[in-house]
This record gives C-alpha cells, structure tokens and sequence, in this order.
C-alpha cells in the first residue's frame, strides 16, 4: 500500500452515486414564438434545444436539496453521512449565505460543511475537481457535488438572443476515496481568462453595480450574451481542451466511451466530438429537452445515463466545458458504478 509523507494512505476519488432533479414545467419552443420573435426551425436548427423546464415554486436550494435527496435515496444513505457539500451555481438563492448552507440545513446533512462556487458553466468541473482534492486529502470520506441553476430567475424574457438559451435544473453526484488510484477521477486541466467577461455577464448586485433604480431600468440584474463571440471561443476551447486531455493520457478516440459535454449548443457538441475523433453517438446529450442548465449539465448528463444502463465500470469518460469568465476545461474520469 502506497503512503503519503504523513503516513496517510494515498486514495483517490470516485463517482460513487448520482442524483437529479428538473421541475415539471416545460417551456418548449412554440411558447417562445409567443413571446418574441423567433420560431422552432430557428432554435432547433441553431441550437439543438426543443424544450427547457422552468422552476415555479423554488429557488436553487431547493432544485439542489431534492437532486441530493434523490441520490440518497437511490444509495439508501443518511443526510448525516455526508461531510461536505459543494453548490456550483450562478444563480445562488441569496449572496450570503451560500446555497450549500440552505441545501444542508434542507437535507439534515447535519455533520456536513458546504459552501458555493461560481464558475457558470464550468462550475461542475471546477466544483468535481475541489472536492475530488478534498477525498484524496485523506480528510473527506463523502463529499456531495452540486451542479444547480436556476437560469429562469436572471433572464430578460425580451431578448430572443439569450432567453430562448437556458433552462433550469440540478444534479448530484457522491464522491468517495478509492485506493485503487487507477479508477475514478484520473485527470484534469482546468482553465480561465477573465478577458472572456465583457462577453458573458450579468454586471448588476454586486460591488461594482449595487443594486439601485438604475441598475434596474438598465437591465443590469439579467444575464447579456454575445453569442456568437461566445460560441466562436467555446469551440474551440471545448475541442482543444479535450483533445489534450485525451492525448497526455494516451486516449485513441476508440478508448473513449463518452464525451460528457456541456449543453451550450449542439453544433460546440459535435464540433468537440468531431475534433476528438469520436462518433456523434459518444456525445452525451440532453441539450434537446433540457436546454443550457448552466452547472447542472453535465451532472444531468451522467445521472440519466447511468440510469439508462449506457454506462459501466471501468469506461472512460471525458467531461469537458466552456462558459462565462472565460472558464473552461475538462476532466477525465474512469467510471466506477456498475
Ligand atoms: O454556456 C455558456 C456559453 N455559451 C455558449 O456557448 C453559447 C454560444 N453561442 C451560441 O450558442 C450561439 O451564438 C447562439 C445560439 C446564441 C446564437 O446563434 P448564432 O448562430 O451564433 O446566431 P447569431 O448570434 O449570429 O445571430 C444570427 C441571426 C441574427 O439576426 P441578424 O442580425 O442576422 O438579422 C440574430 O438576431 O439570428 C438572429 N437571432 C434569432 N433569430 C430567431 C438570434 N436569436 C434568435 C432567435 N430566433 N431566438
């Protein structure tokens, strides 16, 4: 058994449950020819997206405490076993205090410790590469990943450019240490370059734009997009990022079980899969009926696959993301659920 310098065994981490929550109502896209101009040929042609759920009676917290719910029960797990819970989200309830501290108290997870993170939609891959460092840390042995946003609460329903985009929901996944180091969370690269913010924002509540009546005629409090800068540097962000991933760990296309991309827009998707070499039926998708959940894709993703059946232990899979900041990156991982 290998040991570290303080003499604590060397472990590293893996996916040990998952778990999700969307809400029941759906938007599709006909609704959105009501509101602005624009049509379902449109969305879906540049977009891939046909529908995206809407939260009505909850905030993030809430969306986040029953995906975590869900893994718990489907792991038949105690609340009080989990130490810490991480919530990445850009759509926090409240500044302070952190959403983690909500969905804790929500859940009874009542010996965890939590806080958030805001990477958009990067922020399950950042939030997966914290707390796989907190098991290999030896210190953690159950550590909740939350990727939860509730996209509806930030979005100005004027602007056919940015509205049609998102969507709300939240998934879960449990990580807990492995001693065999050649299984679960392998590899990462993880990126940003705030010279991408003037590109994807939203400028108003914090303390460069306090909230005022101002701030508020201006649409400061919603998220603003230019899209096609965005779409031009996510792709190939995503396809360079993953690629490299692939390559200084020896991964043919072949090796490859699945792209776990996130859900920005289906032509990034293939462009990534295109680029690694892989068949379009090894991209993940759930961009049709979900939209962009922001952090919550790519947990999504890997929860309705896995309980599809489609994964097994032991395939490799590259996650890999582009968003707001710029953040960017990817992470690969050998799957260890049966
Ligand atoms: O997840 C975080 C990272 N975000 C992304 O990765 C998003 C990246 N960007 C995109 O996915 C795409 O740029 C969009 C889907 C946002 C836009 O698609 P596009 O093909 O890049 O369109 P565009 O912005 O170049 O606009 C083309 C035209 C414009 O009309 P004009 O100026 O040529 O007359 C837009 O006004 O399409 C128009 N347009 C629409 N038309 C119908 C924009 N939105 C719509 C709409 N319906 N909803």
């Amino acid at each position: 058994m290998e040991t570290s310098r303080n003499n604590r065994k060397l472990v590293n981490a893996e996916i040990t449950g998952v778990g999700m929550y969307v809400p029941e109502k759906v938007l599709d896209n006909h609704y959105f020819e009501t509101i602005v101009d624009t049509n379902d040929e449109w969305i879906v042609s540049r977009t891939g997206i046909k529908e995206r759920r809407k939260e009505e009676n909850g905030a993030t917290s809430d969306m986040s405490a029953k995906a975590v719910m869900d893994l718990l029960k489907s792991k038949n797990m105690d609340p009080e076993e989990i130490d810490a819970i991480i919530v990445a989200t850009v759509t926090p309830d409240m500044f302070f205090p952190a959403t983690a501290c909500l969905v804790q108290e929500k859940i009874g997870a009542k010996n965890a410790w939590g806080f958030d993170l805001s990477a958009a939609c990067s922020g399950f891959l950042f939030a997966l590469e914290t707390g796989a460092s907190l098991i290999q840390s030896g210190r953690h042995k159950k550590v909740v990943v939350v990727g939860a946003d509730k996209m509806s609460s930030i979005l100005d329903y004027t602007d056919r450019n940015t509205c049609i985009i998102f969507g709300d929901g939240a998934a879960a996944v449990l990580l807990e240490p492995t001693e065999d180091l050649d299984s679960g969370y392998i590899d990462s690269k993880l990126h940003c370059d705030g010279k991408g913010a003037e590109f994807l924002y939203m400028k108003g509540g914090g303390s460069l734009h306090p909230c005022s009546h101002e701030s508020l005629d201006d649409g400061y409090h919603q998220l603003v997009q230019d899209g096609k800068t965005v779409f031009k540097e996510a792709v190939k962000g995503m396809a360079d990022i993953s690629v490299e991933i692939m390559e200084r760990n020896n991964l043919k296309s072949e090796d490859v079980a699945y792209l776990v991309p996130h859900q920005a827009n289906k032509r990034i998707i293939d462009a990534t899969a295109n680029r690694m070499g892989i068949p379009l039926e090894k991209a993940m998708l759930n961009i049709d009926r979900y939209g962009n959940t922001t952090a919550a894709t790519i947990p999504l993703c890997l929860t309705e696959y896995y309980r599809a059946g489609k994964l097994k232990k032991g395939d490799n899979l590259i996650l890999s993301a582009f968003g707001a900041g710029f953040t960017w990156g990817a992470i690969y991982i050998k799957w260890s659920l049966d």
